[in-house]
């Protein structure tokens, strides 16, 4: 299959396209209706391949496609080589590489190691094989505790609420980290690590130039599953164990043998920013997303000591850095920007309904754009961010369908709100998600009535607008040498303000303070986030400028 020719920098050096790469992540199920069924599918990614082209994004990161009951929006998978009959054919996807490619879109795809499907086949043989049977060695089977082994066989809670355990009814235990639909790998079984190197051949034929890689750290389980209570060692016995880089030391190997620059991002939580790094030493991963700068609140102070924290940790080990403002799990920026507490934590539903300044929260979104725009490396787009997008909070219990929410028992209220179909033109519901006389709703038919203002058609062409000031940032990101991957250097500030020169001499300033700054003397504006007051940064605002 053609690939797309690497890049060359400044000097004319190949660069590796992920050390710079700006990557749109697609949720597919939300991303556009080609079929009228009301669900997003291949067939529909394929009509706005052109709008993502346009923008300027160097690759898509597509949330998984593969056969999936959907109990966790597809992150629950029965089969990895296949496509799911609601999202198109595997030839479908093939042609969608191709044309992606064709256009200069590198294509990424969400590998899911860490758990399956209860309906993927050797679940399925496990369940019917029974106690014992070494069918269920590739998952986590125990016996329960308690006189009637009523009891979970350790303390270990799920992601998703509730205990990690869930009884068969046989009466054995089986471990799931999120819903119990999602059975835990056994990554000690040498069958379980021949069928990921199997998978990831599969798609690296098909002409994919990379995978996202869920939850990086859970594969490998502390020995025998001890409670977690009163644990003395660090941090969980279900994450960040000594014997999960090994598994990815053994796909780099693989990944190595396939021309064209293929790699890996990881998705993974880590807060320590040394045990971050080591996933990315030189024969493992290439990259992983960077969470710090989402959890951090709108501050200067905290902004600088992320991205200082950020540079020096991926300078241990080479690695560039990443920078992402937006996901399918997190609460959209622009909420979140707009809240009297601008941080995120996984604590949503203490902060589900706060007050929310949306105007407020989009001019700050702005600004974030530049800044994660100007920092060095590569950044992700979420489906929806080039539109400045909302977490749609208000949607009715009864729709709600993450699994977080039944889990919770109602506590959470999950992430649906940044997960709602996107709105692509016209003045009516859906928006152009799906096509004119649709055989059906949206699945998540709760788009608000002020997206018609932000449809991609009504933001198009329009000066100023968030689709607009995007693609300007991402155009100029292409055409200044400086951008991307490389060194960045702060000049001195006020102590509500960023303000770094990147080689090349582009300069980005952020005031995040209530008050104007000044702008440097004599630098050549190139794109603002807000309009500027008499040379002076408003508040809330981002510049680029050349010059100093
Ligand atoms: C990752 C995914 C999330 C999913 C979970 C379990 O965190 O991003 O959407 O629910 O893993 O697969």
């Amino acid at each position: 299959m053609e690939s797309v020719p690497t890049t060359e920098d400044a000097q004319g050096q190949a660069t590796p396209w992920w050390r710079s790469a700006v990557i749109y992540q697609v949720y597919p199920r939300s991303f556009a209706d080609g079929n009228g069924d009301g669900t997003g599918d291949i067939a529909g990614l394929r009509t706005r391949l052109g709008h993502l082209a346009g923008l300027g994004v160097d690759a898509l990161w597509l949330s998984p496609w593969y056969v999936s009951p959907l109990a966790d929006g597809g992150y629950d998978v029965a089969d990895y080589r296949d496509i799911d009959p609601a999202f198109g054919t595997l030839d479908e996807a093939e042609a969608l590489i191709r044309e992606a490619h064709s256009l200069g879109l590198r294509i990424v795809v969400d590998l899911v190691p860490n758990h399956c499907s209860e309906q993927h086949p050797w679940f399925q043989a496990a369940l019917t094989a029974g106690p014992g049977a070494p069918e269920r060695d590739r998952f986590h089977f125990r016996a329960g505790r308690g006189e009637h082994g009523e009891l979970p066989p350790n303390d270990w809670p799920s992601h998703f609420g509730g205990p990690a355990w869930s009884r068969t009814a046989d009466g054995s235990w089986y471990l799931h980290m999120f819903a119990p639909e999602q059975p835990d790998w056994n990554w000690e079984h040498p069958e379980v690590r021949a069928e990921f190197l199997s998978v990831l051949r599969f798609w690296l034929d098909l002409g994919v130039d990379g995978f996202r890689i869920d939850v990086t750290d859970h594969l490998v389980k502390e020995d025998g599953l001890p409670d977690a209570a009163g644990h003395h060692q660090r941090p969980h016995p279900w994450r960040d164990q000594e014997g999960v880089h090994e598994i990815y030391r053994s796909w780099r190997k693989l990944l190595d043998t396939y021309p064209d620059d293929r790699a890996f991002v990881a998705e993974l939580w880590e807060q320590d920013p040394e045990r971050f790094a080591r996933y990315l030493r030189p024969d493992e991963l290439h990259t992983a997303f960077n969470f710090p700068l989402l959890r951090s609140p709108w501050s200067a102070a905290a902004f600088r000591e992320v991205i200082d924290a950020t540079l020096a940790a991926h300078a241990l080990v080479g690695a560039p850095a990443t920078w992402v403002l937006s996901n399918h799990d997190t609460t959209r920026h622009v909420t979140r920007y707009g809240r009297a507490d601008t941080s995120y934590g996984f604590d949503r539903a203490a902060r589900h309904g706060l007050p929310v300044d949306l105007a407020l929260g989009t001019r700050r979104a702005r600004a974030a754009a530049l800044l994660m725009l100007a920092l060095p490396g590569g950044a992700y787009v979420y489906q929806g961010d080039e539109l400045g997008l909302w977490e749609v909070e208000d949607i009715p219990d009864e729709l709600r369908q993450d699994p977080t929410w039944l889990r919770s028992g109602g506590v959470d209220r999950g992430r649906d709100g940044c997960r709602v179909p996107l709105p692509w033109e016209g003045q009516e519901q859906p928006f152009g998600f799906s096509p004119a006389r649709a055989s059906a709703a949206p699945w998540l038919d709760v788009q608000p009535d002020g997206w018609r203002e932000l449809t991609v058609a009504a933001q198009s062409g329009m000066p100023g607008s968030h689709l607009e000031l995007y693609r300007e940032a991402l155009h100029l990101r292409r055409a200044l040498p400086g951008l991307g991957d490389g060194p960045l250097r702060w000049n001195a500030s006020a102590p509500e303000v960023l303000d770094f020169t990147r080689p090349g001499g582009v300069r980005c300033v952020v005031n995040l303070g209530p008050e104007p700054t000044p702008l440097p003397a004599g630098a050549t504006g190139l794109l603002a986030s807000a309009e500027l007051m008499d040379g002076m940064l408003p508040p809330d605002a981002a510049v680029w400028l050349r010059g100093h």
